[in-house]
């Protein structure tokens, strides 16, 4: 149903509207309890097989939301009521912004893919702890960046900011210094700036009651070079992990007149090269992390290769929009064949 008659007809439109019509019709379809009920159980999937413990973390099921689809933390009970095992949240920054002038999300359909220059737009630290409070015992990343107008040498102060003011509401923390639609954010990616950043977040994470494990996601166009240093940051600070991967900037054997437009791009395009960054990180750190995988995953068999790679989780975002929510569903239901 939803590729026949749901998303031709959504395609229809531009996709940002489409995006917020979308969660809120889900957000008052859920209200209403048959509807709710049709839905859940249309979706639902649960196994004991599915169950993973990672850093400390027992997930349900280790498909997750990936960040940017729920920036403000409004729309992750619906999502999770959808069938995904996590949801995170962001990127957030300190200060609300309104992110780049549209139009600036486009559809490449022919190459099941996504433009974004979004821009980090969101309402701000302390909107979405608003929207956390009622959270229960839904699994949360807080996804954290730097408002566009800090420069690079303050950026350890937002990163800061809001880490401290997600603290008490999250479960995981993630670093975001990947997206290409902040100028300059890439350049934090470097050894010394990741360093400073992360040595810092893991000294506030210390003094802590609970710590929370942190993250830091990268981009796939980083070189082998980049990726060793990549390994020695997460070794030498003891972060719990690595997200891999962010949109890329290569534009290769695209097709869609969209190509040409400024941008992160996510999809199918992405597929291979996440699996392979994956991979790398997975056979060089000697297996000393935890990788979530994301980037390109349409269908249950390109999330099983996300797992054969070294993934112990893996999130959505374009495959999702792609198709729907019952992707979800298969995953979590070729994961618990190929665990049992
Ligand atoms: C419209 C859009 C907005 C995004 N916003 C964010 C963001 O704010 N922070 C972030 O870390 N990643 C963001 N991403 C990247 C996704 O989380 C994901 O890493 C990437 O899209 C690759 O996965 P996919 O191919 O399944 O989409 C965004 C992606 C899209 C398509």
């Amino acid at each position: 149903m939803y590729k026949w008659i749901v998303r031709p007809t959504l395609f229809l439109f531009d996709p940002e509207r489409v995006h917020y019509f979308t969660t809120t019709l889900l957000k008052v379809l859920l209200k209403t309890p048959l509807v709710s009920y049709l839905i859940k159980s249309t979706y639902r999937f649960e196994s004991p097989t599915l169950e993973q413990n990672v850093f400390d973390i027992l997930f349900k099921n280790p498909v997750g939301l990936a960040a940017g689809f729920d920036k403000n933390a409004e729309f992750y009970k619906e999502m999770h009521a959808l069938g995904f095992g996590f949801i995170e949240i962001g990127t957030v920054t300190p200060k609300p912004q309104s992110g780049n002038p549209k139009k600036r999300l486009f559809r490449l359909k022919e190459d099941q893919a996504i433009i974004n220059r979004m821009g980090f737009n969101n309402k701000g630290v302390i909107a979405a702890i608003e929207k956390l409070k009622t959270k229960g015992d839904i699994i949360i990343g807080g996804n954290i960046g730097k408002n566009k107008v800090t420069p690079n040498e303050e950026a350890i102060k937002d990163y800061e900011i809001c880490f401290e003011a997600l603290h008490p509401y999250v479960d995981y923390f993630v670093v975001n210094v990947s997206s290409p639609n902040t100028p300059d954010l890439r350049a934090l990616q470097d050894k010394k700036p990741l360093l400073e950043i992360l040595s810092h977040l893991q000294q506030l994470n210390s003094v802590k009651p609970k710590r929370k494990p942190i993250l830091l996601k990268i981009a796939p166009d980083l070189s082998n070079s980049q990726l060793f240093d990549i390994i020695e940051i997460v070794e030498e600070t003891k972060i719990s992990g690595v997200i891999a991967t962010n949109t890329t900037i290569d534009r290769q054997g695209l097709k869609s007149k969209n190509k040409t437009e400024m941008g992160g791009l996510s999809g199918k395009p992405l597929t291979a090269r996440s699996t392979e960054v994956i991979s790398f990180l997975k056979q060089n750190s000697k297996s000393k992390f935890p990788i979530i995988g994301v980037g390109g995953i349409h269908s249950a068999e390109d999330a099983i290769e996300k797992f054969d790679a070294g993934a112990e989780l893996v999130q959505l975002y374009t495959g999702f929009v792609y198709e729907g929510p019952q992707l979800v569903k298969d995953i979590k239901k070729a994961y618990s064949k190929k665990k049992s």
